[in-house]
């Protein structure tokens, strides 16, 4: 099956043109002025873009799509759901998390993961390893899962508690074993120390309301984190990935490891940029409640900043949605079940409140929701470009469509997204994966299992 699509603006990292696509298969097949008659193949699909931009599809890098919360939760997107609510808001790739269990080997945690996506995902995927126990032969089981397609990492310096975070004295042996094998360790930074030395400030207290997250969670914890593992990284002459950057001090550090010579890159979300923390002294905080905490004005504003002066080169969203039942369970942010859903409001958000507030241009969005995702993280030039002989994944934007977004025009399970009421100028109307249709007008087409896993090669930071 052939599509040309006729009459777009296509937008990549590198340019901004009006341009013919043909797309063949699973690939771009050829990208011209403009198709002759004689060029397009028989009983191909026109499609006229009429002035839109046609986009690299994006690349939600960060998600956590059912994830499991132990004792008894599992969150409200499993593969499927969270994948078609991916695909509305133009995603046609996630990058998810195999989580090593204390005790398990993480072969075993990838193998289950893969399984767990496989026949069910409707758009293409890959995996970032979390550890959380290094193991005596792990160097091997490293080795094997790069060789499997899996080349970054995700290191937790906060979660002691719940077994997510791996011991402070192994953190620089994971990071010899990563720099041997060439393998990026993107980092949750948090301070758990820190956090630990606040609690003890609140020991008496027997009510934790939501905002207290702000409290026993401070920039300050993800300053003192991000400095000492990119002052380790630094030492170890190794990139490092900040992830969820969500504070102006957060961003500070990243600027000192950067300015005395570390290779310290970062993303940050919506959330971070758009959302500030007094929501979580409403009655309903809990909708807004995620790890890192939300921050105030000054924190969205510099890191709209960061974002335009190139020290950020992500921006994905770490979906991770709860119904609001599961998440009014508790109302002690000890227990509140931490996440809120994004994917699908992540193009939108980024194109009006970034493009259309000139942090910077459509070219550089692409960049950001796209190529660099796919560079950092192995997928490029397959995923994240529109070059001849790639993977035909491809959005179609309406830069001039706008909405307010609601709970009810989203698709995911939660049920509810935290930027309902936001305004945005700029929609995906059509997500076109590996060549084939999976959303137009606001109708899916894709199908469960339609997403296939995605082997990454090394990481462009190396
Ligand atoms: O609150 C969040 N971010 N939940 C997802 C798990 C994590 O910490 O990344
Ligand atoms: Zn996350």
């Amino acid at each position: 099956m052939s599509i040309l699509i006729k009459n777009g603006v296509l937008v990549t990292a590198e340019e901004m043109a009006e341009k013919d696509i043909l797309l063949e298969g699973e690939k771009i097949i050829a990208v011209k002025d403009e198709f002759l008659s004689g060029e397009i193949p028989e009983k191909t699909k026109i499609i006229d873009a009429d002035g839109n931009y046609i986009l690299p599809g994006i690349i939600d890098a960060h998600t956590h799509y059912f994830m499991k919360s132990p004792p008894n939760n599992v969150t409200a997107d499993d593969f499927y759901s969270g994948s078609i609510s991916a695909a509305f808001g133009g995603v046609t790739t996630f990058i998810d998390y195999a989580e090593q269990q204390k005790g398990h080997s993480i072969i075993e945690a990838f193998i289950n993961r893969l399984e767990e996506a496989k026949g069910n995902a409707a758009i293409d995927y890959s995996f970032h390893q979390s550890v959380c126990s290094l193991y005596h032969d792990i160097k091997e089981d490293l080795k094997e899962l790069k060789d499997g397609g899996v080349n970054s990492l995700k290191l937790f310096t906060t979660y002691k508690e719940d077994g997510s975070m791996l011991d402070k004295e192994d953190w620089l042996e994971l990071l010899k074993m990563s720099r041997d094998l060439k393998l990026l360790v993107t980092v949750h930074a948090e301070d758990d120390e820190m956090i630990d030395q606040i609690k003890i400030k609140y020991k008496d207290r027997e009510e934790f309301p939501p905002y207290y997250h702000t409290l026993l969670r401070p920039p300050e914890v993800e300053y003192s984190a991000i400095k000492e593992i990119g002052d380790m990284a630094k030492l170890l002459d190794m990139p490092i990935y900040i992830a969820h950057l969500s504070s102006k001090k957060g961003y500070r550090a990243l600027k000192e490891i950067k300015k005395s010579g570390g290779k310290i890159f970062a993303e940050t979300t919506p959330h971070y940029l758009l959302l500030t923390e007094d929501l979580l002294k409403k009655e309903d905080a809990q909708k807004y409640f995620m790890t890192p905490p939300l921050r105030n004005k000054e924190d969205n504003e510099a890191l709209w900043e960061a974002l335009k002066d190139k020290y950020i080169s992500v921006i994905d969203t770490d979906h991770c949605s709860y119904t609001t039942e599961q998440k009014f369970l508790s109302s002690n942010c000890l227990g509140i079940l931490a996440g809120i859903p994004g994917s699908e409001t992540l193009l939108p958000l980024v194109y009006s409140y970034g493009v259309g507030r000139g942090y910077f241009n459509v070219k550089n969005m692409v960049n950001l929701l796209s190529t660099n995702p796919a560079k950092i993280f192995g997928l490029y030039p397959e995923k994240g470009s529109l070059g001849v002989g790639t993977d035909a994944d491809l959005v179609i934007f309406d830069p001039k469509k706008e909405i307010i977004i609601s709970d009810s025009g989203q698709h995911t399970a939660a049920g509810y997204t935290p930027f309902s009421g936001f305004k945005v100028k700029g929609y995906p109307i059509t997500t076109i994966l590996r060549g084939k249709i999976i959303v137009n007008n606001n109708r899916f087409y894709g199908e469960r299992g339609g997403g296939k896993f995605l082997k990454g090669k090394e990481s462009a930071l190396y």
